[in-house]
């Protein structure tokens, strides 16, 4: 098929917001426990962390991590995880119906995220919590000295604070699975409270109100609007989620879950205006995006274990086993949210280690990258700077959730510093390699300086612990800059990173 695109220099989305391509990690199934923390594994350090899986983390560049919840924050009590780990309690973790052992807590997970040069975005419980639980948890993590709390943290050896700026209000406390669920408008009074308490102490603290746990939520959009008018002058962000999957096999509506996060977004972007407009606000309010994977492999099997299974400690709980098809589907997803990035300045995969996660640590063995670990990582690494805009003219499909989707997903961002032009480009035909040409404005295209692409593999493949590289990006071939036009021949369901020195 024939594509054409253009791309114009001073046609600025946004500036990129680096936490784009944050995570998230959850005390639950074997994210924590043998997944980064596992003492007495080959790979572990003198504090129990595995440095197999803090290669395979730092080599992402993650920027923010949420922590620690998930489901498991609403029924979570902090001060569990403090203090000398031999004198913790075990707890029953409602959310997931396993055993919370608590050997990792704020300051362990904290040591964790230093060492990964990640920033720490914290969850605190709205669900059976308080107000006063969550500004007890911010003096004992953010304040230096000389109160309370702040010398409980010092005296269990950890003298300086962490300055912690991201605080998440609460998770999912739309869903009727969450514990402590509340309706909108009683949710939006809590959080507001609490975004307040937290700001008294430091004004600098952004803070991130629940949105829907998804689009298909009975209570979506309605949810936002309810939620905001009782709290947007006290909130930075709202947060959305969304998790994917193809149970039908059918990979063009898969990949057409793309556009329809594209409107999921700019719906919630339409409310956060309505709101502000009628409440007169002056401040802002963006999207994080603080949950987002492809779920559903083991996602029915998982939910009948859990029903049945007697508070195990660490169990084998979401493990899913991505494939090519979900590497495609991720590397389109994140161009949507490049596209999106006037309203979304945050977003988590979620999550990162063994739980929906793009490294799976086998308890006792190796680390490997899953499939979905490439197009992850290379939209972090050259999706920074300047998103910009690309008008695409390539033949279109309609399917279940969308209509008029283009064969071809282009994102582009600028990275100013490094005068260097990357695309991202998903080409979602079947059978069809794309001849694309695309005109460069307002550059000097020089030439191209890295082209990595993802293709020729069965849509089923996957990697695994005896296989980790079976799937990985490899060099690309048939692009060239030539008069200022990137010319380039995608084969059918291929996702390439194209990166073009320009001045
Ligand atoms: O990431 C797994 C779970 O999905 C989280 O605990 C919850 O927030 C969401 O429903």
């Amino acid at each position: 098929m024939k594509a054409r695109a253009a791309i114009h220099r001073d046609f600025r989305i946004a500036r990129i917001d680096d936490r784009l391509y944050g995570a998230f990690i959850e005390h639950m199934g074997r994210a924590i426990y043998s997944g980064i923390y596992e003492p007495g594994h080959p790979q572990a350090d003198a504090a129990g962390f595995r440095q197999d899986v803090m290669r395979f983390v730092r080599d992402l560049a993650v920027p923010a991590i949420r922590y620690p919840g998930g489901n498991f924050v609403s029924a979570y009590d902090w001060k569990d995880g403090i203090g000398p780990q031999a004198e913790r309690p075990v707890r029953l973790d409602l959310a997931w119906r396993s055993k919370e052992t608590n050997q990792v807590g704020i300051n362990e997970f904290a040591a964790w995220a230093e060492a990964a040069e990640i920033e720490m975005m914290l969850a605190v419980n709205l669900g059976t919590g308080t107000l006063q639980d969550a500004r007890e948890f911010l003096e004992y993590v953010n304040h230096p000295g000389g109160t309370a709390w702040s010398d409980l943290r010092r005296a269990h050896g950890f003298e300086a604070p962490y300055g912690v700026k991201m605080w998440c209000l609460g998770n999912e406390m739309d869903g009727p699975w969450q514990i402590g669920h509340r309706e909108a408008k009683d949710y939006g009074r809590v959080a507001n409270e609490t975004s307040k308490a937290l700001k008294a102490y430091d004004p600098a603290i952004e803070t991130i109100v629940c949105g829907s746990s998804h689009d298909e939520m009975p209570t979506y959009p309605d949810w936002e609007r309810e939620v905001l008018e009782e709290c947007y002058e006290k909130v930075d962000y709202i947060s959305l989620h969304k998790y994917f999957g193809n149970n039908s096999r059918d990979t063009l509506n898969y990949f057409g879950k793309i556009e329809q996060t594209g409107r999921y977004i700019q719906t919630i972007g339409g409310v956060i205006d309505f709101v502000k407009a009628k409440k007169r606000a002056t401040n802002d309010v963006h999207i994080c995006f603080d949950e987002w994977n492809v779920w559903y492999h083991q996602r029915a099997d998982d939910k009948a274990r859990v029903k049945e299974w007697d508070w195990p400690e660490a169990p084998a709980l979401l493990e899913e086993t991505y494939n090519f098809e979900d590497a495609l589907f991720v590397g389109g997803l994140l161009n949507e949210f490049i596209r999106c990035s006037d309203r979304v300045r945050i977003a988590c995969i979620a999550q990162l280690v063994n739980v929906i996660a793009p490294i799976r640590a086998e308890r006792g063995g190796p680390a490997w990258r899953q499939t979905i670990y490439w197009p992850y990582q290379m939209a972090s690494l050259y999706g920074r700077g300047n998103a910009l805009g690309v008008s695409v003219d390539a033949p279109t499909y309609n399917c279940r959730v969308a209509d008029d989707v283009s064969y071809l997903d282009i994102a582009a961002t600028l990275d100013t510093a490094e005068e260097v032009l990357t695309l991202f480009v998903l080409n979602r035909h079947p059978t069809e390699a794309a001849e694309l040409d695309t005109g460069l404005t307002g550059f000097a295209a020089e030439r191209i300086v890295f082209h990595r692409v993802l293709e020729g593999h069965d849509l089923r493949a996957t990697n695994s612990a005896e296989q980790p590289d079976r799937i990985v990006p490899v060099e690309g071939h048939g692009a060239a800059v030539e008069d200022g036009r990137l010319r380039a021949r995608l084969g059918s369901l291929s996702y390439h990173v194209i990166r073009i020195r320009v001045t």
